[in-house]
């Protein structure tokens, strides 16, 4: 009778002291990794890549509040809006230039927008009468609303060169 030879299993050799913390280094840095990862792309969800621009339509107070023959500043920093007050009518004028976008400003004691950067020159209707801008300032679309405060919605735009000055819903009447 043959004896049969069991095949030869090489033991495991226990891990040494040094091994072991090798391994456990090991190990919590590939958790940490991973958990990094996951909390960037925890950040990117609640935090996302998206521009804030400010609210497209805004209420201004209650036509009292504007003085007749002036050009109120208010909203120009926040808003990108002039509202001008004129005998019998009330409306909002955009602070872009119409020739490559600067925002103008207000001179008071020379009654004319004046853009910084190329010198052209608007009146308080936002008619340009100097330098390059070819066309007038545009006027956004204003309302009073059910409690009688104005209300600007920069959504939709008048251009004077169309003759959409004249649209009831480009001012309001005063
Ligand atoms: S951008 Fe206003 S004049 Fe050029």
């Amino acid at each position: 009778m043959t004896q049969e030879k069991n095949p030869v299993i090489s033991p495991v050799k226990p891990l040494d002291r040094r091994s072991f913390i090798k391994w456990l280094a090991i190990g919590w840095t590939a958790f940490a990794a991973v958990v990094a990862g996951y909390g960037s792309l925890l950040l990117r969800y609640l935090f996302p890549n998206v521009l804030f621009e400010p609210r497209q339509s805004f209420r201004a107070g209650y036509p009292d509040e504007y003085e007749t023959g002036k050009v109120s500043e208010r909203f120009k920093d926040k808003y990108g809006a002039w509202i001008v007050r004129d005998p019998g009518k009330i409306y909002a004028l955009s602070t872009v230039c119409t020739h490559l976008g600067c925002t103008p400003n207000w001179l008071e004691s020379d009654a004319k927008f004046k853009c910084p950067c190329h010198g052209s020159g608007f009146y308080k209707t936002g008619i340009n009468f100097e330098g390059p801008a070819p066309r007038p300032l545009e006027r956004f679309k204003i309302m009073l609303d059910d409690e009688g405060q104005i209300v600007i919605d920069k959504t939709k735009k008048f251009q004077q060169e169309k003759g959409e000055w004249s649209d009831p819903e480009s001012y309001i009447a005063v």
